[in-house]
């Protein structure tokens, strides 16, 4: 065994195997962003990180038969033991999570790379210190070492309000401290400081900059993130995922290890892209959600006008009005996921399409919980992807539609967001659904959506609401199609 470790191609296999998952990855990423092409994405990133993790261990392996003068079983011992400890944690929670609550476990998994980071500064620190004190080239180290922790401090209190606003353990209003951005600035000013603090003192005594910049990083990362109101929490999870990647990064210096250094710039460029890509969505400035707060000045109106009276129908009168229609738009949102419709979906699309109608989907860039969760539910359900249409590409059709099925969707078709000026989610692009010539609304009550909105839509002319569970009421519906 030490003879095989001892071998000189180890560290060149070991680098081999890095640059071959690094790839995987890349390709994993590149599958992921088309439907047809998302299992085959997941098999190269599984294959690819087997391969991570077989090198990192035999990597471990060799460490540790020259550094801890032969001590190889302890330590594969103790490796293998988080693994099976973390493993078995991963895989119970992945079994008995709920699609709705992926975006808070989501969140929960980024905070943990950010505490992992902060860990791993310290440590870095710490075996540096202790040997020869902080000087000459380690002064890169102690950049790395410094925000590396900075990064991850911040990436892991955002995430925790993440999850506890995500998961209505906390209230989802923005907090508006006065000063805000001030504040802000003044952290990260102060941070500055204390990092040229830390790259002067040579020895433990940094410890003391570290740790005051610690704690502020804590506070930034909470406070960055509880100044974010409710609807707009799509773009913050995703900016975290950013910040989760960079952090891993970061620890990727401070290890030495190329292939952290790879994955995690991977997932921080590809998570601010979809930042990008969703702030547009919504409208909203990339730049004011790195600062925190959309410029919102924090009301939540959830403010009830009199819209009128709503109208209501019934699940046959709605089977009728399908079985007549020549085209039919279904907008499904975050309730389609809460009543797990997509599969008595999937069978109203079938039989329609069936019967000469025209069926296809809009899929608003937030509906739901999580980026792609609209897509995912309906390809579970094998509705076909070519008539599965992003918002852009199917609001102008909505004058010609007959009908539109929104199915536990809310604020994604609310035309308050172009009608009223004040609102929580003024300015964010919706489906035009109004524009049809019927509306069919299916959610259990009057009920205000994520953003705490009251929804004009359900009192206008052509709309009608179909109370009840989601899943039952397209069931009732699916009966009477025969
Ligand atoms: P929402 O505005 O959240 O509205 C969902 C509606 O579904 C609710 O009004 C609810 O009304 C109804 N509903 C719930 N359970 C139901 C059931 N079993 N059967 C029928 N209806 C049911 O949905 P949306 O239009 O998808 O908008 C998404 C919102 O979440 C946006 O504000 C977005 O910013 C936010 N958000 C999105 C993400 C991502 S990345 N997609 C992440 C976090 C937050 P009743 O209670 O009356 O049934």
């Amino acid at each position: 065994m030490t003879d095989i470790l001892s071998s000189e191609r180890i560290p060149g296999l070991v680098q081999a195997s890095y640059i071959i998952a690094g790839v995987l990855f890349i390709v994993a990423l590149a599958g992921l962003s088309k439907h047809e092409t998302a299992k085959r994405g997941n098999i190269a990133g599984m294959v690819g990180m087997a391969i991570a993790l077989l090198a990192t261990l035999l990597l471990a392996a060799r460490n540790a038969s020259y550094d801890s003068s032969g001590r190889v079983v302890e330590v594969l011992g103790m490796v293998f033991a988080a693994m099976l400890v973390g493993g078995l944690i991963g895989a119970w929670k992945a079994r008995t999570v709920e699609m709705t609550g992926m975006p808070e476990l989501i969140a929960m998994l980024h905070s943990f790379v950010g505490l992992a980071a902060v860990l791993v500064g310290y440590n870095s620190f710490l075996e540096v210190a202790d040997h020869s004190g902080l000087g000459g080239s380690d002064k890169v180290h102690a950049v790395e070492v410094f925000l590396g922790v900075f990064i991850g401090a911040v990436t892991f209190t955002g995430s925790i309000v993440a999850n506890l606003k995500l998961s209505a353990k906390m209230k989802s209003a923005p907090l508006v401290l006065p000063a805000r951005h001030l504040l802000n600035l003044l952290i990260l000013l102060a941070s500055a400081g204390l990092m040229v603090w830390f790259m002067l003192d040579q020895d433990e005594s940094g410890l003391l900059p570290l740790g005051i910049m610690t704690v502020l990083a804590l506070f930034l990362g909470f406070h960055l993130v509880a100044a974010i109101g409710g609807g707009d929490m799509p773009v913050v999870v995703s900016m975290l995922n950013s910040y989760s990647g960079w952090a891993a990064a970061a620890a990727g210096f401070m290890l030495s290890n190329d292939l952290l250094i790879i994955t995690g710039s991977l997932v921080g460029s590809s998570g601010a892209i979809l930042s990008y890509i969703m702030c547009q969505a919504m409208n909203r400035s990339f730049i004011s959600v790195i600062a925190g707060g959309f410029g919102s000045d924090g009301t939540v109106s959830g403010e009830e006008r009199d819209y009128g009276e709503h109208r209501e129908v019934q699940a046959d009168e709605v089977a009728e009005l399908l079985a007549g229609a020549k085209s039919v738009v279904i907008t499904p949102g975050y309730g389609m996921a809460v009543a797990q419709a997509q599969y008595p979906v999937a069978e109203m699309t079938r039989k329609l399409r069936e019967k000469g109608v025209d069926v296809r989907f809009g899929i608003h860039p937030v509906a739901g919980r999580l980026p792609g969760h609209m897509n995912v539910l309906l390809a579970e359900a094998k509705v076909p992807y070519d008539v599965v249409l992003e918002m852009d590409e199917i609001n102008d059709d909505f004058p010609d539609t007959d009908v539109v099925l929104v199915i536990g969707a809310n604020d994604t078709v609310n035309p308050a967001a172009m009608e009223e000026p004040g609102s929580p989610i003024a300015g964010m692009p919706v489906l035009e659904v109004w524009n049809a010539k019927e509306v069919i609304v299916f959610k259990r009550s009057m009920a205000t959506g994520y953003a705490g909105v009251q929804n004009p839509l359900f009192f206008k002319d052509n709309s009608r609401m179909l109370f009840g569970d989601a899943k039952d009421r397209v069931e009732d519906i699916n009966r009477a199609l025969g």
